[in-house]
C-alpha cells in the first residue's frame, strides 16, 4: 500500500509541491500577510525571555542565524514561512499528540523544549527576523570523492529508484524556493544528512514529499548529496 501510494504521490510530486498550502498559510493569505515585528524578533533571538522560559536562540544558532556548530542548523536567509512551519512542527499538536518533527530514535528534538514557550507572534517575529539575515559563514563541501555522485543526484536524481532531482524543488543553486522549499546551499552537511535519515525513518513526518524521497535513498546517496548541497551557493 505504501509503495502504491508513494508512486502516486511521486508522479504528482512537483504539482503537489506547488499547490499544497497549509491551512494556516492560506488563512494568512486571506487576511493579508501578517507583518512580523523584526525588532521584537531580533530581541527574542538574541536575548530570549527568561521570565517565560524562552532560551536565547543565538546561543545555539549563532549571530544572525550563522551557526558555528554543525549540529545546530544555519537559519539565516531561510524563508520565514519555512522557519515558522518548523517551529510549529516541533511543538505538541492539538490534543497533546507528539510533535511531527522528532529526533533520532523518535525521541523529542532539542527544539521541542525551545519552541514550547513561544507564542504565535514570537514565531512570526523571529522567523521574519532570520529570513532577513545574510548567510555570512556558509558551510562548504568537504569530500572531493563524493562530488560527482552528489552533483548527479542533485541535478538528475536517481532515475532507477524514482528519486527526483533535488534541484527541481530546492532550486539549482540550493537557495530554495519560498515559501515551501527550504534553502540547503551553505547548510551543514552533517545536518542535511541527519534530516534525510530522520525523514527516511519517519521521525520527521512534517514533510511527506521528503519522507517519500528519502525512503528511496541509501546511506552513501545521502552522504554524497548532503556534502554537495552544503557547497552550493
Ligand atoms: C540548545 C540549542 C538550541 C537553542 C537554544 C535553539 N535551537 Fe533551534 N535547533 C537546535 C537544533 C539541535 C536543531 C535541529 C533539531 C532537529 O533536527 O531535531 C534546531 C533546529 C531549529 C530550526 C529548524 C531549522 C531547519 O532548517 O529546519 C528552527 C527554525 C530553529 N531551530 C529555531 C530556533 C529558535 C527560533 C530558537 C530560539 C527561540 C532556537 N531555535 C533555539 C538547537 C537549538
Ligand atoms: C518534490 C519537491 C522536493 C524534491 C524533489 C526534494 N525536496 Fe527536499 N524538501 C521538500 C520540502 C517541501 C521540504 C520542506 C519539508 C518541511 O516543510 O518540513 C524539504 C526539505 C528538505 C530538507 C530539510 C531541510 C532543513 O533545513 O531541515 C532536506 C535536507 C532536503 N529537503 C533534502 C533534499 C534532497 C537531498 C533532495 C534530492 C534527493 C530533495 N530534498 C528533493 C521538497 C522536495
Amino acid at each position: 500500500m505504501k509503495r502504491v501510494l508513494s508512486r502516486v504521490v511521486f508522479a504528482s510530486g512537483l504539482m503537489l509541491g506547488v499547490f499544497v498550502v497549509s491551512p494556516s498559510l492560506a488563512a494568512d493569505a486571506a487576511a493579508g500577510p501578517a507583518k512580523p515585528d523584526m525588532v521584537k524578533g531580533a530581541q527574542l533571538y538574541e536575548q530570549g525571555d527568561l521570565a517565560r522560559g524562552v532560551v536565547a536562540c543565538v546561543s545555539c544558532h549563532g549571530t544572525g542565524g550563522n551557526s558555528t556548530i554543525p549540529a545546530n542548523p544555519n537559519l539565516a536567509a531561510q524563508s520565514h514561512e519555512y522557519l515558522y512551519k518548523q517551529l510549529v512542527s516541533f511543538r505538541p499538536r492539538e490534543g497533546g499528540a507528539a510533535p511531527t518533527r522528532k529526533a533520532a530514535e523518535g525521541g523529542p528534538s532539542v527544539m521541542s523544549a525551545m519552541a514550547g514557550p513561544l507564542t504565535e507572534a514570537d514565531m512570526l517575529n523571529v522567523a521574519g527576523y532570520l529570513s532577513q539575515q545574510k548567510l555570512t559563514q556558509p558551510a562548504t563541501a568537504s569530500n572531493e570523492k563524493l562530488v560527482e555522485r552528489g552533483q548527479k543526484i542533485w541535478r538528475a536524481g536517481i532515475p532507477e529508484r524514482n528519486v527526483p532531482a533535488c534541484a527541481g524543488c530546492h532550486s539549482p543553486n540550493g537557495a530554495g524556493i519560498p515559501a515551501q522549499f527550504p534553502r540547503l546551499g551553505g547548510q551543514w552537511s552533517s545536518y542535511i544528512e541527519d534530516q534525510l535519515k530522520l525523514f527516511r525513518a519517519g521521525h520527521r513526518a512534517n514533510g511527506p514529499m521528503m519522507v517519500q524521497i528519502a525512503d528511496r535513498m541509501s546511506d552513501p546517496d545521502i552522504k554524497a548529496v548532503s556534502d554537495y548541497a552544503a557547497g552550493l551557493r
